[in-house]
């Protein structure tokens, strides 16, 4: 009968499809031309082996981004697939609502609190960078209705910060693609200035005088927008996603003392810089910052798993006590806040950077790292080479004097892209034509030299293209 047949005849059709084939039939893809996907389909990543990954075909590739900058123990630790597997068996769920708690969570907790930059009360968690800004935004709005200030609402990020997805962080990340057409930013967010010397200083200021501005500018706007209105300021201390732009060494010691004047929290957004990338395990501290809230995601679990951590100072903390008594519950959290498995991973990541001393190990080939970008910024396609520690960036530019980009359409990025795959590393274009890089933390000073060496392959394939065509 045409009707028992079929079943088996439509399974037959999906397989003889390849993986490729079925992605694009089937899924839709983040921070991707969905229109241009379709034709191009997927690269399929099957399976990692410390630095690198590999594709279906068995291809190796360097992965210059560590993942989305999070798998700082490479891609094949088998601990945390132990301690993964352990979680499972021993406690596969449970959740934190309602006063319970599984014990590797707790656990987690006190070892957060134990590193934290500064002083620190509590931790929250939730599972993404995302829910846990989200997280921090909701909490600022409960504390300073816990303090009778109703009105202290509004939150600062800056243009080309990174803070997450969802309509509140995505109203505070600074970049016009996650607000065009999804009608953000929501009120309450307002951008300042973003830090970055190179592309925005005037003709002649140095670094520190560029600083300044940015930090009269931030006091400019408070006041224009009312100080009593203003309840929290949003940071990373390296922005990533919005270019990896290293701000002035002054720049946080500058800002820290206004947002203190008017009362301002400030929230160290440590999804990207937390847990070693920047040289010390924060970049809070490589960066003198001293946070009133601190999220971190990411390398927590080195990607191995979904969790995200948000730590609250004290007094944050009695204005979410003081309300939860008014209210009589404390009204939010996620089914999956402190997982028990992905805490287990998690503290099994911590017990790993402090067992392989991996802060030790960041400092000995940052150096490589940033030397061998500086090296490229001579090529006539770099307009600058940045970092630190083991995050940094190429930008590329159309012309080298002026900073011109290449226009959008032309595809300079996409083809660099494509070479540098070619070339056997995976990186991510960003910010228009800014090459991002932020390996896993247990690259090797060999393996470093390597991606860069392809990277600069890639480059000259890109210049010759451009200039010849081919
Ligand atoms: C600094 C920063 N904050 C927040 C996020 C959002 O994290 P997620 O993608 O896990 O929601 C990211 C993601 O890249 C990030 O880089």
């Amino acid at each position: 009968m045409p009707t028992e047949l079929a079943p088996p005849a439509l399974a037959e059709a999906r397989v003889a499809k390849s993986l490729a084939e079925r992605d694009v039939a089937a899924m839709a893809h983040p921070y991707t031309n969905l229109s241009a996907h379709q034709r191009t389909g997927p690269l399929v990543i099957t399976r990692g082996e410390g630095v690198r990954v590999f594709d279906e075909q068995g291809r190796a590739y360097i992965e210059g981004l560590a993942g989305l900058w999070c798998t700082a123990l490479g891609f094949s630790e088998p601990r945390l697939a132990e301690a993964a597997a352990r979680g499972m068996r021993r406690l596969p769920f449970y959740h934190t609502f309602g006063g319970k708690a599984p014990a590797p969570t707790i656990e987690l907790a006190d070892r957060l609190l134990a590193l934290a930059p500064v002083p620190m009360s509590k931790v929250l968690f939730s599972n993404s960078g995302s829910e846990a800004n989200d997280t921090a935004i909701k909490l600022i709005w409960y504390y300073n209705n816990a303090l009778g200030r109703p009105q202290k609402k509004k939150i600062i990020a800056r243009k080309r910060g990174y803070h997450g997805v969802t309509v509140a962080t995505a109203s505070l990340t600074g970049l016009p693609a996650n607000h065009i057409d999804f009608d953000l930013p929501i009120d309450r967010m307002v951008h300042t200035d973003c830090p970055h010397w190179w592309r925005y200083a005037d003709e002649g200021e140095s670094e520190d005088d560029f600083a300044a501005r940015l930090a009269q500018n931030l006091e400019r706007l408070i006041i224009r927008e009312g100080p009593e209105t203003i309840a929290a300021m949003f940071a990373e201390p390296v922005m990533g996603a919005g270019g990896v732009i290293v701000p002035p060494a002054s720049y946080f010691s500058r800002i820290q003392p206004i947002l203190k004047h008017y009362d301002i929290l400030l929230v160290a957004d440590e999804v990207i810089c937390g847990f070693g990338r920047t040289g010390n395990r924060w970049g809070s501290e490589t960066f003198g910052i001293s946070p009133d809230m601190l999220t971190c995601a990411k390398a927590l679990s080195s990607g191995y798993i979904p969790i995200s951590a948000l730590l609250i100072s004290e007094p944050i903390w009695q204005g979410m006590v003081a309300e939860s008594a008014k209210i009589g519950v404390f009204g939010h959290g996620y089914t999956y806040s402190g997982h028990p498995v992905a805490a287990e991973v998690a503290l099994e990541t911590l017990a790993l950077y402090e067992e392989r001393d991996i802060l030790t190990h960041v400092r000995k080939v940052a150096p490589v790292l940033q030397d061998g970008l500086r090296a490229l910024a001579d090529h006539p396609l770099v307009g600058e080479a940045r970092g630190v520690g083991l995050i940094g960036a190429l930008e590329i530019v159309a012309d080298k004097n002026t900073k011109a980009a290449f226009p959008a359409a032309g595809g300079v990025g996409a083809y660099l892209s494509q070479r540098a795959e070619a070339n056997g590393v995976i990186t991510r274009i960003i910010g228009g034509d800014i090459v991002a890089f932020s390996p896993p933390l247990i690259i090797e000073a060999s393996q470093i030299r390597e991606m860069l060496a392809r990277i600069g392959r890639a480059l000259d394939e890109t210049w010759s293209w451009l200039r010849t065509g081919a």
